[in-house]
Formats: structure tokens, C-alpha cells, sequence
């Protein structure tokens, strides 16, 4: 861990190194796997969360301009009713949705706290200098690593409360289990009457969603093919990127887009610096995405069970995307506001 204090209102703690020069488990895990799949943290170096943004002005992918919209017009509502609070956002990257909601927090307001979390250090530093520079009342700590590390080495819950954020539908690219797990780390993280506000991406014609993850412009295809780039240079690969297409189709029974990468020859895959070398079939493939479309009944029943309540839903006229509002009741392990 180590605190880098960029300017005077904007200071980030660097949680990823230390893992970095131990992780590649998870890759080696994924590429030994079957089906073979890669954690989708690596499509965000420097070059995927510029891939990233070009994804999201395409006019092909509908969450960014419709979670934008409905934050246009509901950001005023969730101050509102939130009242001042500590804003922690998971995966942060440009921010540029955020500031939506930090004109609405600001306004009037003598200071705003705004705690980022990424797990690409540019686009967090980058962002970061922006948001100071163009807010006078904002103060930054960000945390540059995965939510897990951000998680743990949270500060306790600040005074009046603390809203956590996580926007783009990327709860989405968890699994089911995963899902569960970590939103329940997060209300670990929460005191009572703390806040969750979540974007989610809802189920819709598949023909409409398939369309999102196969721009016509590639750069989807980009940003897919772009991992096998990334794992190229951290850990000295000679995968041949020419030799894999991107795939992404939506898997009606799970409610989940799919992104594949298919080998198009018989080939042999090595990263040196994890001592490994897989072979692939000629049309196998590795998953490396999934993106799932919600109910958000569904969702509210899976977050009350865990001690969230659904405070306020917004969507837009179509009812493609909803930001969703939750709150922590109170505390269920005791010790903390519990109900005797
Ligand atoms: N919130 C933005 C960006 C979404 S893309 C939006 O709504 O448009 C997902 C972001 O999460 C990227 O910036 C990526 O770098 C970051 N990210 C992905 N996996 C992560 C992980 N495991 N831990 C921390 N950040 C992660
Ligand atoms: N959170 C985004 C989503 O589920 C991530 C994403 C968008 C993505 N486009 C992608 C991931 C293409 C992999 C490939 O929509």
C-alpha cells in the first residue's frame, strides 16, 4: 500500500503493485479451465479503458447515453433523498457519468468527498485531476486496485453516510454467486442508513442487446481482442492475436451476454513470465465476458434478503436501463444498530 498525494485535493492509495507482481493465478487458473476463461480485469490497461470510451459513444451501445439520461434527470432526486453523503464508486474509470451526480451533491455544498475505485491507475489519475480542477469543494482519495483490495482497506464509515456506487450495469459482469458475494461484502462495508446506488441493464430484445456488443466500427472486437494484448506484455506472451475473432452472442437462458474469443487455428499459447503454454483447438474458444441483463423485482427480492431495501428505481421511457436506489436497514450481525 502506498499513498501518492497527486495535488492538494486529490490523493490515491495504490493497493495493486504488491498483488500485481504475485497475481497472473487467476490467469493460469482461467487459460487451465474448461471452457478456458480470463478474468475481465485485464481488458483495463491503459489501451482497453481507451477502447472502453470508444465502446461507449458508439451508437450501437445503448447503457452509456441511457444510464446517462436518466442520471440527468434523476441525479437532483438522489441528493435529495440521500442528503450529504461520502461518495465511494466502484469502478470509476472517466467518471464522466458521475460528475452528474457530483454537480448534484456540490451544489451548495462546502466540501464533497468522492473516494474512486479502479483497478487501472491511469484512468483513475486521470480522471481524478479533472474532477479537482473543475469542482472547488471536491476532495479526492481514491484507491488504484480491485474492488476487493478498495474493500478492505476502506476507511470506517464517515459521518452523516456513505453512498456506494456502481454504475454501467458492470454488477452484470459478475456471476450469480459472485454477485451475492461481494454485494454482501459491501453492505459489510455499510452502517445503517448508508446507500447503494446501482445501474442496471435490463432484459430486452436480444436482437437489440447482441447489436451492443458488435458494434459496427469494432472497436467491441477491439476491446475483446485487446486482453490477449494486455497479458502479451504484462507477462511476456507470444499469443498471436491475428489468430482469435471476437464472438459475442446472448445466451437467452441465463439472460447474459457472452464474450468469446475463438481460435481460428490449432495454435499453442505461451506466457512466460506464469510458465504457461496452452494449446487450443481450431474453433475453441475463451470466454472472457459475460454481461447480464436483470429484473429488477428480481434484483430488489436478492438485495432485501440481504438487508438492503429498495428506496427509489429510475428508468428511461423504454425501460432499457434502471438506476436503482438501496439503503442498509440496519445491521444484521449485531454489534452495530441491530434490532435487539
Ligand atoms: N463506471 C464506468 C466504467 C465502467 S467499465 C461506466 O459506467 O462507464 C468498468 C470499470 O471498472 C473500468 O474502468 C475498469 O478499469 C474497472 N474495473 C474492472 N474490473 C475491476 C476490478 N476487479 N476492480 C476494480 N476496478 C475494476
Ligand atoms: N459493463 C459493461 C457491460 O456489461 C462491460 C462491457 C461493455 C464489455 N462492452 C463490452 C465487456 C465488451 C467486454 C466486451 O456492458
Amino acid at each position: 500500500m502506498e499513498l501518492v498525494n497527486e495535488l492538494q485535493r486529490f490523493q490515491f492509495t495504490r493497493l495493486a503493485r504488491g498483488a500485481e507482481a504475485r497475481d497472473g493465478a487467476d490467469v493460469v487458473a482461467g487459460l487451465t479451465s474448461s471452457p478456458k476463461t480470463l478474468p475481465c480485469k485485464y481488458f483495463y490497461d491503459a489501451a482497453g479503458s481507451h477502447l472502453f470510451e470508444q465502446i461507449c459513444e458508439t451508437p450501437e451501445y445503448y447503457p452509456t447515453r441511457t444510464e446517462r439520461s436518466i442520471l440527468t434527470r434523476h441525479a437532483g432526486d438522489i441528493a435529495a433523498l440521500t442528503g450529504p453523503c461520502e461518495i465511494v464508486e466502484f469502478g470509476s474509470g472517466t467518471a464522466s457519468k458521475t460528475r452528474l451526480l457530483l454537480d448534484a451533491y456540490a451544489d451548495g455544498a462546502k466540501e464533497v468527498h468522492f473516494v474512486p475505485i479502479d483497478v487501472s491507475e491511469s484512468v483513475l489519475r486521470e480522471s481524478s485531476r479533472d474532477l479537482v480542477t473543475r469542482y472547488a469543494a471536491l476532495s479526492i482519495r481514491g484507491f488504484s486496485g480491485t474492488y476487493e483490495q478498495a474493500l478492505a482497506a476502506l476507511h470506517p464509515a464517515p459521518a452523516p453516510a456513505r453512498m456506494f456506487v456502481f454504475l454501467g450495469s458492470t454488477i452484470g459482469n459478475f456471476r450469480n454467486a459472485e454477485r451475492r458475494a461481494f454485494v454482501a461484502r459491501i453492505r459489510d462495508a455499510m452502517a445503517t442508513g448508508d446507500y447503494f446506488l446501482l445501474g442496471i441493464d435490463r432484459r430486452k430484445d436480444p436482437a437489440i442487446i447482441e447489436t451492443a456488443y458488435n458494434d459496427s466500427q469494432g472497436f467491441t472486437a477491439r476491446f475483446n481482442l485487446n486482453i490477449l494484448a494486455h497479458l502479451n506484455r504484462r507477462f511476456h506472451g507470444n499469443i498471436v492475436i491475428d489468430n482469435f475473432t471476437h464472438r459475442a452472442f446472448y445466451e437467452p437462458r441465463r439472460f447474459q451476454i457472452e464474450m468469446w474469443l475463438e481460435s481460428r487455428v490449432a495454435q499453442q499459447a505461451a506466457l512466460a513470465d506464469l510458465g504457461l503454454s496452452v494449446g487450443l483447438a481450431r474453433g475453441e474458444s475463451i470466454r472472457t465476458e459475460i454481461s447480464k441483463k436483470f429484473d429488477p423485482v428480481d434484483l430488489a427480492a436478492e438485495f432485501t434478503a440481504m438487508g438492503l431495501g429498495q428506496v427509489a428505481l429510475w428508468s428511461d421511457h423504454k425501460q432499457w436501463f434502471s438506476l436503482v436506489l438501496f439503503r442498509l436497514e440496519a445491521k444484521v450481525d449485531g454489534g452495530d444498530g441491530a434490532a435487539p
